[in-house]
């Protein structure tokens, strides 16, 4: 098959392009050439998806059996490319969200939950929010047509290029080692997908012309908290190179959601300042609990997460330090707009004075 990757370079649309080239499909990527680097063996095409222009230029004289986007996150974006790219590919996956929908994180989703009222027509450069991604889904489904569309709705990707600093915070703090502040309750159940099982279940319901909608992500509880931590703590001490470099273990200190969330100085901002702590709040029920029997019914398969934990790892060994990251191994994110991870004298203070 051919196919076009609207995006294609970083994380998602990477494993999209490893998965189809992997099985033989020529692959054609779109995108600026600022995020990441395009993989060996697809045709690399440059070009700004907010321009007419550009996105006149991609399809001139082109057509592809199928179009995979994983960069929208503006209706305007959206309907530009589904609008263009009417005549010239057959058939739409568009990477949504379970932020599409308007019942998460509160309730447990499902493919026939209600989305955010955002429209198709939204104006452009829209501050980032949840209900925009379901003005993208609507913007596709207009432009293109519901009968050759495919929305998948992705809960937390995690592994190898992640682009977020979620799974590659914790492993590198547990590789700084000593205690480390574990937020909540490690039973808490979580559901995170690997993003080469994403991929490979996508290339699977794309190259069989599925359309509709599968909300797509690992099954509820496929790891707790805790055996996430664990698992990350266990990674990082393996011996890793010729010089079986072993580090200094790190030692978890679970400390319960109430003081942690307490209003003052050091009060702790889930999600964020530690990454993936989710509270067990009513506002959060349904964080962690999205349906994914439909896609598993369509042959979508998860890895254990140990498997996703190492190969991460290996991955951050082998890139490095992230350009953006600072002297206190914060990450810069969205134009350094935000950061990820606690400063580490913070989380000094809350382990001596909580733990
Ligand atoms: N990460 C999660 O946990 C999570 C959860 C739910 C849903 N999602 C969704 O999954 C998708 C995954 O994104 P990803 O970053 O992994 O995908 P990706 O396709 O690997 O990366 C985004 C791509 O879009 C390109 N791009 C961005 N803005 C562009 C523009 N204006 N014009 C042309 N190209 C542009 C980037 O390259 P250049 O910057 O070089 O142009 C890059 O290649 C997103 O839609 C996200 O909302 C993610």
């Amino acid at each position: 098959m051919r196919i076009l990757l609207l995006g294609g370079s970083s994380f998602l649309g990477r494993a999209f392009a490893s998965e189809s080239l992997t099985r033989g499909h020529d692959v054609t990527t779109f995108n600026r050439g600022r995020s990441g680097t395009d993989l060996p063996g697809v045709e690399a095409l440059r070009g700004e998806r907010d321009s007419a222009d550009d996105l006149a230029r991609l399809v001139e004289g082109r057509h592809w059996d199928a179009v995979v986007d994983t960069s929208a996150q503006q209706p305007a974006q959206a309907a530009l490319s589904a609008r263009l790219l009417r005549a010239h590919a057959d058939h739409y996956t568009f990477v949504s969200s379970v932020h599409a929908f308007s019942d998460w994180p509160a309730l447990v989703v499902d493919e026939t939950s209600p989305l955010h009222p955002c429209p198709a027509d939204t104006p452009p450069d829209q501050p980032p929010g949840n209900p925009l991604k379901a003005g993208c889904e609507r913007a596709v489904l207009e432009g293109f047509g519901a009968d050759r569309t495919l929305i998948l709705n992705s809960g937390l990707l995690i592994g190898p290029h992640e682009n977020g600093g979620r799974l590659p915070w914790w492993l590198e703090r547990m590789a700084r080692g000593g205690p480390v502040l574990a937020p909540g309750d490690p039973d808490r159940a979580m559901q995170v997908i690997d993003v080469r099982d994403f991929a490979a279940f996508g290339v699977d319901v794309l190259v069989a012309g599925r359309t509709g909608r599968f909300v797509t992500t690992a099954p509820a509880g496929n790891v707790t908290f805790g055996e996430f931590l664990a698992t990350c703590a266990e990674v990082v001490g393996e011996p890793t190179g010729a010089g079986g470099d072993v580090r200094p273990p790190a030692e978890l200190v679970w400390v319960a959601d109430g003081p942690l969330l307490a209003e003052g100085p050091d009060s702790v901002e889930p999600w964020s300042e530690l990454p993936l702590w989710a509270p067990d709040v009513p506002e959060l029920a349904g964080v962690w609990l999205a349906d994914t029997g439909r896609a598993r019914a369509a042959g979508l398969r998860c890895r254990p997460f140990a498997e996703t934990a190492r190969d991460t790892w290996a991955w951050l060994r082998q890139r490095g330090p992230a350009a953006d990251t600072d002297a206190d191994g914060l990450k810069g994110r969205q134009g350094a707009a935000r950061r990820t991870g606690i400063v580490p004298a913070k989380e000094r203070r809350l382990l001596a004075a909580l733990a």
